[in-house]
């Protein structure tokens, strides 16, 4: 029989070995004929199979809507003071995504494994949040720096929009929203963010398109896949703002001395 030496590596994703790549077992010809788009390649890539078109498209609306959001956020401070320390744009990239965790963008896989074990567990709003402040753990999904329930963030809006349009269920969105309700009860800034949105409508979207069983869901909240499309979709942004100080030639930068509270 055949004499087989044992692999050091095990992959399930692609293979490079015959005339063309392909991903999931796509040919690139396939994908490039058929007109995929980036929310069919990241379906292949990250959950080995083509999903239906209103997963895809999605997909593809959280990675526009979290692009960007201005150089006074977290991940874009960083890569713009970097980039104006005269280091490449690999380096300016990874020092604003290492930004990315629980309070910022990071928090969409949290989001997703609270909601879905308050909401499987039939805990109401108050349940849920209150037990959560005894754990002394802020709910992930809930709080935002300058959004509040008089300036919402669009982005979670739109959201909502294209999942109650052509989502078959919303039930985890659903509860997030009544979370909101209850934490706007509590304070004016504790709106649903958009890492929230993300977090429950993904538990959505994997619930309701009937692709994956019970296990595989599992085991996506699990492993926490979700925070996967803030941090590809903010590389966009990053990279933009490193490209944008580069063009406008900005010096090192220097923290000002009077914005700084020296004390003792
Ligand atoms: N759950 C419960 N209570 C909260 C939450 C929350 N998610 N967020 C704020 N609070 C309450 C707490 O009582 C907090 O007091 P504490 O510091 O003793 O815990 C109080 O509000 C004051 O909070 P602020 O200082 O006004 O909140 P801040 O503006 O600093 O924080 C932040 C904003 C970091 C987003 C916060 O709301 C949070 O940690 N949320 C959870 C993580 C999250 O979802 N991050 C993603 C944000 S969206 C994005 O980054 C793209
Ligand atoms: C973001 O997408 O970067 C924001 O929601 C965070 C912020 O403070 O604006």
């Amino acid at each position: 029989g055949k004499v087989r030496a044992p692999t050091h590596i095990i992959s399930t994703i692609s293979d490079d070995r015959g005339e063309e790549p392909c991903y999931a077992g796509v040919p690139m010809s396939t994908i490039i004929e058929q007109g995929y788009g980036v929310g069919d390649v990241i379906s292949l890539l990250w959950f080995k199979r083509s999903l239906p078109r209103y997963c895809t498209q999605f997909i593809e609306i959280c990675i526009m809507l979290c692009a960007d959001h201005g150089p006074c956020v977290s991940g874009a401070h960083n890569s713009i003071v970097t980039a104006r320390a005269g280091k490449d744009l690999v380096s300016s990239l990874v020092s604003g995504l290492l930004t990315i965790g629980p309070r910022f963008g990071g928090a969409i896989d949290d989001a997703a494994r609270y909601f879905k074990d308050a909401c499987d567990r039939g805990l109401t709003p108050y349940e849920f949040v209150e037990g959560m402040k005894k754990k002394g753990i802020r709910v992930p999904g809930i709080g935002h720096r300058i959004k509040s329930r008089d300036n919402r963030d669009k982005r979670v809006q739109l959201l909502q929009k294209y999942a109650h349009t052509h989502f078959p269920s919303v039930k985890y969105m659903e509860y997030a929203v009544q979370v909101e309700t209850y934490t706007l009860s509590k304070a004016n800034n504790l709106v649903l963010n958009v890492d929230g949105a993300i977090g429950s409508l993904f538990l959505d979207l994997l619930s309701g398109s009937g692709m994956f069983t019970k296990q595989e869901i599992d085991e996506i909240v699990e492993i926490g896949y979700l925070n996967g499309l803030f941090v590809l979709a903010r590389s966009i942004g990053l990279i933009g703002h490193t490209f944008d100080q580069k063009r406008l030639k900005q010096p090192l930068y220097r923290h000002p001395w009077e914005d700084v509270l020296y004390t003792k």
